[in-house]
């Protein structure tokens, strides 16, 4: 009989689980957790949000990351290692234990998260019959533009999302209005006209907002990141970018 995976988006928190998500942990069988180690803050939140739907957890030890690979492709490469070591370590779960699990996604599964991708990979190799599906939870995205009161792009206009790593080439392509998740630091060099709206740890201890014109406040969200961190002992960020509007002069006067 096929194993039943369930990946369920939980949004920022315990609180943010979803009606619909929150049955399909009650009726799972347990969860699957990688474990990144003893300050594995997510996985205490994990644990936290499945205790309360009577979910037992199997924390399974993540493989090690390259996190500094080197030369061309070698990030993209790095990832993939990772991924298939830990296609093959839940793999082992899922096949011991058979019925009914469930991935506690942070956010919402769509946006840079590779459990989607990882039990694709699991149900092409054959090992174990699978069958999956996925269920939405709010994603640091939409909690960003509901904290600042904003929608993420103006009338008719397109959103960009991509990674701090990405952002110059963003910028460089021709982008105007860019959601930056993933970010090491804030670099906003040459954008002091741009606006942004800026928030760390949403939902969650520590939570910032900075927002307003880069030149003006981008000395403020570097030390509302680090206030965050000190608050929470970790910090995650993002922000929307937005260009100034053409023919708009550096006082922000059309
Ligand atoms: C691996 S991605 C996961 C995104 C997630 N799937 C979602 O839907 O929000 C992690 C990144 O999401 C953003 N993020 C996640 N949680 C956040 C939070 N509570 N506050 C601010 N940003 C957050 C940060 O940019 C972080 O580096």
């Amino acid at each position: 009989m096929a194993v039943r995976v369930r990946i369920v988006g939980v949004g920022m928190g315990p609180h943010q689980v979803t009606p619909e998500a929150a049955d399909a942990l009650r009726a799972a069988d347990y969860a699957i957790a990688a474990d990144k180690g003893p300050d594995d803050g997510l996985l205490a939140v994990r644990r936290e949000i499945a205790a309360a739907h009577d979910l037992p957890v199997v924390a399974v030890p993540d493989p090690k990351r390259d996190r500094q690979p080197e030369g061309d492709g070698a990030y993209v490469g790095a990832v993939a290692h990772w991924h298939a070591a830990r296609v093959a370590a839940y793999e082992a779960v899922l096949a011991e234990r058979g019925g009914t699990a469930a991935f506690l996604v942070w956010g919402d599964p769509a946006f840079y998260d590779s459990t989607i991708r990882i039990v694709e990979s699991i149900a092409a190799r054959g090992v174990v019959e699978v069958e999956y599906d996925v269920l939405p939870g709010i994603s640091a995205l939409q909690l960003l533009a509901a904290r600042s009161r904003i929608v993420l792009h103006d009338v008719g206009q397109p959103l960009h999302v991509t990674t701090g790593r990405l952002l110059a080439a963003a910028v460089a392509g021709g982008q105007t209005n860019i959601a930056v998740l993933l970010n090491r630091s804030v670099e906003l060099d040459g954008l002091e006209d741009w606006t942004i709206w800026w928030g760390a740890n949403l939902g969650a201890a520590g939570e910032r907002l900075v927002s307003g014109r880069v030149g003006d406040v981008a000395e403020a969200v570097v030390a509302a990141r680090d206030a965050a961190k000190a608050e929470a002992g970790w910090v995650m960020d993002l922000f929307l970018l937005r260009a100034p509007a053409p023919g708009q002069d550096d006082d922000g006067a059309a």
